[in-house]
């Protein structure tokens, strides 16, 4: 594209900033609720919710306040919700059996949801690292995180999330093949229409610190996660790992962290044309909300700039912790 723009005073571009009404008519990107996927902290137990101390605003659930907190999003138009369960530690075990059990809190989660907001769409998480001794994504062998034996593990994973009535799958382990090996084993299962969100670029990164704190993998864990986890100057990479993930029967792709890396979502979008989402993690919304919370910031203009910005960089939508706040804002 070479826009035209003769020489001043014949071009003003001022003149279409001038009122609202000129602003909003000429406005390229447009933000509305149905852009956002909520992430949502469940727990067991009856009528808690419980604050994380490191991202203000946020609560754990219990069940039934999960549920409280769909019909509420279904209200405000938010069209999906993505559950994250912090684990009693007394679960958590080397072989990682509470990941695929038909009655883990996930999975009591998303039926209770299902059962009393139908139309809200579900979407949950396969990797390991919840239920996971050593707070890792995969299995631990000598001290590496090993590919194939995981993957079979995250497959039994994604079987019971679909069974429990998950609307969408998103796997967050950036483990080779899980795409491929998930979607053969919904087709066969009669799960057709399951969709699968790919994370496809997850960096490793130092932005995820509060989500740790927040499902308690935070104390299990030692180390990182680079061999697995993109590393942060990459971005060539990145196109290979959405091109696989679609080859392999993703019906739509992620990037992870968000607002430092909207240049893989632009790029992304502008080689592929598909469904592209990102995920404005725990530490962006921590930065934010936490300034906010000191007075430094306007907590909801930021909100909305932030959100803004993934539209303008290409994204369809994004997941991200604001969004009941953001869709409160914008259906006023
Ligand atoms: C782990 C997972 C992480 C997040 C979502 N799924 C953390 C990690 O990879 O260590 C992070 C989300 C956030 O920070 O908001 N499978």
């Amino acid at each position: 594209m070479t826009p035209i723009t003769p020489a001043f005073p014949a071009s003003r571009l001022r003149r279409l900033r001038r009122t609202e009404g000129l602003r909003a008519m000429v406005r390229e990107n447009s933000l509305t609720p149905d852009d956002f996927i909520w992430p949502v902290f469940v727990r067991d137990g009856e009528g808690i919710e419980e604050p994380v101390p490191t991202m203000p605003g946020v609560l754990r659930r219990s069940v039934d306040k999960v549920v409280a907190a769909a019909r509420e999003a279904h209200e405000l138009g938010i069209p999906a919700i993505c559950l994250f369960p912090y684990t009693d530690p007394a679960l958590k075990t080397e072989d990682c059996a509470e990941a695929w059990n038909p009655e883990n809190l996930s999975n009591r989660a998303t039926r209770a949801i299902k059962d009393a907001v139908p139309d809200i769409m579900v979407m949950t998480d396969v990797a390991l690292d919840p239920y996971n001794i050593t707070g890792h994504d995969g299995f631990s062998e000598d001290g590496y995180i090993v590919n194939d034996r995981t993957v079979e593990a995250l497959v039994k994973q994604t079987l019971s999330q679909a069974r429990a009535g998950a609307d969408i799958i998103g796997p967050s382990d950036m483990m080779d093949s899980r795409i491929a090996a998930m979607r053969s084993e919904l087709e066969r299962e009669g799960f057709h229409n399951v969709a699968l969100l790919s994370y496809a670029a997850k960096y490793a990164s130092a932005f995820y610190g509060p989500f740790r704190d927040a499902v308690g993998a935070a104390d299990a864990f030692t180390g990182d996660k680079t061999g697995y986890q993109m590393d942060p100057g990459n971005s060539d990479e990145a196109m290979r790992l959405v091109a696989r993930d679609l080859s392999e029967g993703a019906d739509m792709v992620m990037i992870k962290p968000g607002m430092p890396y909207l240049d893989i979502c632009r790029r992304t979008k502008d080689m592929f044309g598909v469904p592209t989402f990102a995920y404005q993690v725990s530490g962006e919304y921590a930065m934010l909300a936490g300034a906010a919370e000191r007075g430094w910031l306007d907590h909801d203009r930021v909100m909305l700039e932030s959100l803004m910005a993934f539209k303008r960089a290409g994204c369809d939508g994004v997941l991200t912790y604001f969004a009941p706040a953001a869709a409160r804002l914008l259906n006023a």
